[in-house]
């Protein structure tokens, strides 16, 4: 008893003193909690003020006065009176629809295990009555609502997801950023009062489990005091535990310190990675925000969106999809459909990519557009081979498993097991496909393979 109570205080007190520094090699060292990396699949939720003009991209504002853009010139030069500003705007954000909790359950049901939200853009306009944002957020102008506190609610008492926050550090047209970066960054007056405050109002006010940093290459981690922040963040704020942060924390960062590497946009680099990566990507090929003069063909189908993910969480990453709400606080029905189909795949085929590690083998080494991922249980391995095409004459022929003579083959959503032989030469696997029709038919779109009793 004296022993173990012994061995406890000095395990207890151990724990409680691992504190990380200020220091990239320390924050790097730290393990990304486990909630993360079993999840695999989160919704990105981009709106913001940009959403009224919902014109070109959310980039609007530097689009239309930073670097014009004819297009954006243009729209305003024939749609505005001459002396409408920016700002003008705001007062048309009403999101009168805006139904958290519908959001959050619409969320939930395509099959993401985490949201994140964009907090604040380059823009600057705070989506949260903020203290920092004087005139300049949802409480004060246009809907006289705070949007991240009622998101955070809807998502914790309407769902098992986690709740995040996108953030952007630089601000396009402030004023204050713009006399630093004057400066050559020398002085650090938009740091102290705007995005570190805002910051450190955003965790202890929400509690997110993702920050998901942008708007940080202008200036390097030592301008923005990023690692101050994330030894906060890892040591003493209310989500220590069980936050994750990406990797935007200053020039020179991204795909190099952080929590998980979101490295570019549209990150998906098509091979394992070494280090816990996202690729965020988009729903309209274009835009992260809504557009209302985006066409059908702009978007991209359930096929690209499952082979995004599929070949992201082969290589070890998750995806990041992203929605763009109106002004009015609705989701355009594109948009849900594309939700929707997802949660209807992941209903079937979610074995395969929820808790999943990546394989010896990403893709297949014989056929094309075939993703692996694998589960390791206490006395065997499951290993999934997700397709893309549906193969001709419903045999397909893998290059990559080796058999054993207690391999068995599953296709998920179908009850009965399928047949296999051992390819040419003893290498690979052949699977017979049953005869399906249009109603027993598992789910179209991709289709996944669960083999146990490989040797590899
Ligand atoms: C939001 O705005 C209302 C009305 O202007 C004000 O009474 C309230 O204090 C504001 N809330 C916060 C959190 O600033
Ligand atoms: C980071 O930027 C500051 C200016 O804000 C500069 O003084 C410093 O040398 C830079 N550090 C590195 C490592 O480049
Ligand atoms: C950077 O963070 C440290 C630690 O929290 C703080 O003492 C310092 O004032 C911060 N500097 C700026 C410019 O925000
Ligand atoms: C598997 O992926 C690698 C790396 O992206 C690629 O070079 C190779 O062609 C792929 N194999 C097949 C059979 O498509």
């Amino acid at each position: 008893m004296a022993t173990y109570l012994v061995c406890f205080v000095i395990l207890f007190s151990f724990v409680n003193s691992l504190k990380y520094d200020p220091t990239w090699e320390s924050l790097d060292a730290r393990p990304l909690p486990g909630w993360y990396d079993e999840a695999k699949f989160g919704v990105f939720v981009n709106w913001g003020i940009y959403s009224v003009p919902a014109f070109s991209s959310e980039w609007f504002w530097w689009q239309w006065k930073g670097q014009p853009m004819r297009a954006v010139v243009d729209y305003m030069q024939k749609n505005y009176r001459p002396d409408f500003t920016y700002a003008d705007f705001a007062a048309m954000f009403t999101t009168e629809f805006y139904d958290p909790e519908e959001w959050a359950e619409m969320f939930q049901d395509s099959g993401a295990k985490y949201v994140v939200l964009s907090s604040k853009h380059h823009e600057g306009y705070t989506m949260w009555p903020s203290k920092y944002s004087f005139n300049w957020n949802s409480n004060a102008t246009g809907p006289k609502r705070d949007l991240v506190g009622e998101l955070a609610a809807a998502v914790r008492a309407k769902t098992q997801m986690k709740f995040g926050l996108y953030h952007s550090m630089f601000e396009w047209f402030n004023p204050v950023y713009l006399n630093d970066k004057d400066s050559g960054f020398k002085k650090q007056d938009f740091v102290r009062t705007k995005t570190m405050p805002e910051l450190y109002e955003l965790v202890n006010a929400y509690q997110p489990e993702v920050i998901w940093s942008d708007g940080d290459w202008e200036a390097n981690d030592t301008y923005w005091n990023s690692t101050n922040f994330l030894a906060w963040l890892y040591n003493e704020s209310p989500v220590k535990d069980t936050i994750v942060a990406n990797d935007r924390w200053g020039h020179g960062c991204p795909c190099k310190h952080g929590g998980f590497f979101s490295c570019t946009d549209r990150y998906n680099p098509g091979k394992l990675q070494k280090h816990k990566w996202e690729n965020a990507m988009t729903i309209d090929k274009f835009s992260w925000g809504f557009r209302r003069n985006a066409r059908i063909e702009d978007f991209l189908t359930i096929e690209q969106l499952l082979s995004q993910l599929i070949s992201t969480v082969s290589c070890g990453g998750n995806l990041l999809m992203s929605v763009g709400p109106t002004k009015y606080g609705t989701i355009s029905p594109l948009y849900q459909e594309r939700l929707r189909q997802m949660g209807q795949w992941l209903r079937v085929n979610g074995d395969g990519i929820y808790g999943t590690r990546p394989w010896v083998h990403q893709n297949d080494t014989v056929v094309k557009n075939v993703w692996y991922t694998m589960k390791k249980g206490a006395t065997e391995t499951d290993v999934y081979a997700i397709l893309l095409e549906w193969p001709d004459n419903n045999l397909v022929k893998l290059g990559a498993p080796i058999t054993s003579s207690d391999t068995t083959v599953n296709m998920l959503g179908y009850p009965d097991k399928v047949t296999w032989t051992t390819g040419a030469g003893g290498k690979g696997i052949n699977i017979q496909i049953p005869p399906l029709s249009v109603k027993t038919m598992p789910c179209k779109w991709a289709w996944t393979f669960k083999m146990t009793g490989l040797q590899n």
